[in-house]
């Protein structure tokens, strides 16, 4: 039986038939993997198996959109029921309402919802809420904080070293990016109040938004100090601005959310991911204050909303069924889980000598292949070699079954158990016995 990468897999095969449709032969960047990806055909659980048959355990979990994992059956019965009474209408549904319900029961600061298809689209809805609340145009944001595909999110999300300045100048991602847009963004880096403080100052008349994610991605999950948090919550408020969290990921981190776990109160929260029980969302909460923009009872709304599939029944049927069953005591379960992974991880690199580390915090986890220690972008940063090295680790595990992400990124889902833990730990001490030591910081 073939398996991948073998050169007669199904996975293969498919890839090819990708590159002729698609550049470079697949749709979305992330589940690349050296020299083809593998293709899935079914999620159950805690596992995936891929189009040859090959099972493993998924530490994916859709880029952590699904909390309780592949095909739970309480999402599926519900969402069965509702497919066949329709997928999508144009008039609202009463499930609209109850995930909304939901999220302000959950999260202390959400008065108000809308509801999006994406993250991405929820943060553009944000920073647009911000601008027409304040009348202002540019946004504050931190270097390499990932908030999605727009524009101005995307700003300094991966500068590179040569461009490194202090403090951080913006720097465009997508090649083409106006030099005017980067003219509305200003970059701080993060958990660093002071030169916060001064970027924020000395541009406060032109700032409507400050943008932060609790516990970034591109950081290593490194959390947010509390006192970075309380100074970016006081200077909003000094200068008249709105506090933004994206909470896109990090929201699993608490029953409450990230704002609650870090003590943080912003005027506005995107979510997305995992309140959508495995479809596509995206979400935005917040303050009545600042969510009248978008009330259309005034006349023109500031800003108008709409979305095709904005609030389907079926996402928010999945989305309502998954928050129902994420208790408080599941949420302390897989944060429990998190801390096995990452003491069985620095076991891993202690036992094997290999020169790496594992960062992350609650259900979240990164393998790092340098030992530098990583508080911000530029120190979590790894060179082209110790890059190189992860994508290799990364191919090692999937050999022996396991899938994380290319930069080493892992998120767990309630449908693990301790012994899945267990097991990842063990196969990766053995993949980093044989994988090469990269060069540090070459
Ligand atoms: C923190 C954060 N914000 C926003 C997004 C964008 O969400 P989406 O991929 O649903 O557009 C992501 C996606 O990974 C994210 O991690």
């Amino acid at each position: 039986m073939a398996i991948w990468p073998d050169e007669d897999s199904q996975s293969k095969r498919l890839y090819e038939r990708g590159l002729k449709v698609y550049p470079g032969g697949i749709t979305r960047l992330v589940p690349w993997l050296e020299p083809f990806p593998v293709y899935t055909k079914i999620g159950k659980g805690a596992y995936v198996t891929d189009v040859d048959g090959t099972s493993r355990l998924d530490l994916l979990n859709n880029f952590a959109s699904l909390i309780h994992g592949h095909a739970n059956p309480a999402i599926i019965e519900a969402v069965s029921k509702q497919l066949v009474l329709g997928t999508a209408y144009t008039n609202p549904t009463e499930v609209e309402i109850e995930l909304a319900e939901l999220l302000c029961d959950r999260i202390d600061t959400a008065e108000n919802v809308r509801f999006s298809n994406s993250g991405s689209e929820a943060v553009m809805s944000a920073i647009k809420a911000a601008r027409a609340y304040t009348g202002r145009p540019a946004i504050v944001k931190v270097e390499g904080g990932y908030h999605g595909s727009y524009d101005y999110a995307e700003v300094s999300l991966d500068t590179p070293k040569e461009q490194f300045t202090t403090p951080p100048k913006s720097v465009g991602y997508a090649a083409g990016v106006p030099d005017r847009l980067l003219e509305d963004v200003y970059v701080i880096p993060f958990n660093d109040p002071e030169t916060a403080a001064s970027v924020i100052r000395a541009h406060r008349d032109r700032i409507g938004a400050i943008l932060l994610d609790a516990a970034p991605s591109y950081l290593g999950f490194t959390p947010v100090s509390s006192e970075f948090a309380a100074s970016l919550r006081d200077l909003a408020t000094e200068i008249g601005a709105v506090f933004i969290l994206d909470e896109v990921i990090s929201f699993r981190l608490d029953h409450g959310g990230a704002q609650k776990k870090f003590g943080v109160k912003p005027d506005l929260t995107v979510l997305g991911k995992i309140i959508g029980g495995g479809f596509p969302v995206g979400a935005l909460v917040g303050s009545k204050e600042v969510m009248q923009v978008f009330d259309h009872r005034v006349g023109r709304p500031l800003v108008p909303w709409s979305g095709t599939f904005s609030a389907n029944p079926m996402t928010m049927t999945a989305g309502k069924v998954t928050l129902e069953l994420l208790t408080p005591e599941l949420v302390a379960h897989i944060n429990m889980l998190g801390d096995q992974v990452r003491a069985g991880l620095t076991r891993a690199f202690v036992s094997s000598g290999f020169p790496g580390q594992v960062t992350g915090v609650g259900s979240m986890f990164k393998i790092i292949t340098h030992q530098r220690p990583v508080y911000d972008y530029r120190s979590q940063r790894h060179s082209p070699a110790e890059s190189a090295a992860m994508m290799e680790l990364q191919r090692m595990l999937v050999l022996k079954g396991f899938h994380v992400s290319g930069a080493g990124m892992g998120f767990l889902s309630t449908a693990m158990v301790a012994q899945d833990i267990d097991n990842f730990c063990a196969a990766t001490e053995e993949c980093l016995r044989q994988l090469p030591h990269p060069e540090s910081g070459k």
